[in-house]
């Protein structure tokens, strides 16, 4: 190879290598990376097979989670132990494995070890932690992998790491994010045992709604997020009010309406702000009324922002059809029809519409009322 030609090369290589980082940083669902890191790697490498295996560090075990010319469900073993085969050992020492001879090696996590001849295992690490390994079988034009495909992969290998580890911290952070969401609806209900669920339910007809609107996905989570805290300020309202069995008295009544602005200031406290103005906005603004006759700011119409407006209307639905220990829940079909007569006045009449049809589609029985598995 001249000079030249081998300059080329390399410069194909680095810029196939570029293409495919690219690529990479600008996903960040788990399950995308891992099939990205390895279409990637494939690409460069040219090889006939390959396997992403990924440390699960609460269960101690190495999983296939992506794959390329093998179907995971056709491998022999999808689950490693730690420190088992190739793998295993790769991903303890760190350090890529190229066996150039693979009939004297057996090993339960090579798919194929009759048909590959040569396989490249190189180690996923970011940040001092091994996440996982990249395993490579044969090359496409039947040549051997050398040193040269092992340093390529190597390179690959530490920056789609870095790609991966940023896209698992996000999941963490997520989960930590509705978990947390949920420990403050429980707090409250833990307060309330009255109405205990009833967050739970709000949100879960709240973001039926917003699916049925067409929301985009996002907007449907961070609508099921506002429904779910919208009465966290009850937390700040006293027992004897908020335990109360009988009906409230006019000055109780006023204090229990504070529980709109007490929701609005303990949200706020959220940092990044700008997560939770939606969610802000909501415990503020839930009981204002199309007409203007709500509070705490008697905004009307289209004043009263879309999320409010919807919670507005499961909040009211939810509230009549519970029991309560003063009062007995309406039917489903009398709280229906409630929610019709003040459609306009109090509620939004898109809203309203659009909340009958859900319970049409369910036969007006909550038991068959659509879930949010999906979520
Ligand atoms: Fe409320």
């Amino acid at each position: 190879m001249t000079t030249i030609t081998k300059l080329e090369s390399k410069v194909k290589e680095l810029s196939k290598l570029l293409g495919a980082l690219k690529e990479l940083n600008a996903a960040i669902d788990l399950q995308d990376i891992s099939q990205g890191i390895l279409d990637q790697m494939v690409m460069i490498s040219e090889a006939k097979g390959a396997l992403l295996w990924v440390l699960e560090k609460e269960k101690n075990l190495i999983v296939a989670k992506a794959s390329y010319g093998i179907p995971i469900d056709s491998l022999p073993k999808q689950t490693l132990s730690d420190g088992e085969g190739i793998v295993g050992k790769v991903m303890m020492t760190g350090k890529a494995e190229l066996i150039t001879d693979t009939e004297s090696v057996i090993d339960s996590s090579v798919a194929y070890p009759s048909l590959a001849t040569t396989i490249l295992t190189v180690p996923l690490q970011a940040k001092g932690q091994v996440l996982g390994a990249i395993q490579l079988m044969d090359k496409e034009n039947g040549s051997h992998f050398d040193t040269r495909d092992r340093e390529l992969a190597v390179i690959l290998a530490e920056q789609s790491a870095l790609a991966m580890y940023n896209s698992q911290m996000y999941d963490e952070l997520y989960k930590m994010f509705v978990s947390m969401i949920r420990m403050l609806a429980e707090a409250l209900d833990a307060r309330d045992p009255l109405t205990k669920g009833h967050s739970e339910r709000v949100a879960r007809y709240a973001w039926l709604i917003g699916k049925r609107m067409k929301l985009d996905d996002q907007m449907c989570f961070e609508l099921y997020q506002a429904a779910i805290l919208h009465d966290i300020g009850k937390i700040g309202i006293e027992d004897r009010i908020l335990r109360k069995s009988t009906g409230l008295t006019e000055s109780e009544y006023e204090l229990m309406k504070t529980h709109t602005e007490i929701g609005a200031r303990i949200l706020s406290a959220i940092q990044p702000n700008r997560f939770f103005q939606k969610s802000i906005d909501t415990a503020m603004l839930h009981h204002e009324r199309m007409d203007g006759s709500g509070y705490p700011k008697q905004l009307k119409g289209e004043e009263i922002p879309l999320f409010a407006r919807i919670v507005g209307v499961a909040d009211a639905f939810d509230a009549m059809t519970t029991d309560r220990t003063y009062s007995e829940g309406m039917s489903v079909r009398d709280a229906a029809a409630e929610l019709i007569r003040c459609k306009g006045s109090l509620f939004d009449t898109d809203i309203v519409d659009i909340f009958i049809e859900i319970l049409e589609n369910c036969s007006y029985d909550l038991r068959l009322f659509p879930n949010t598995d999906d979520m």
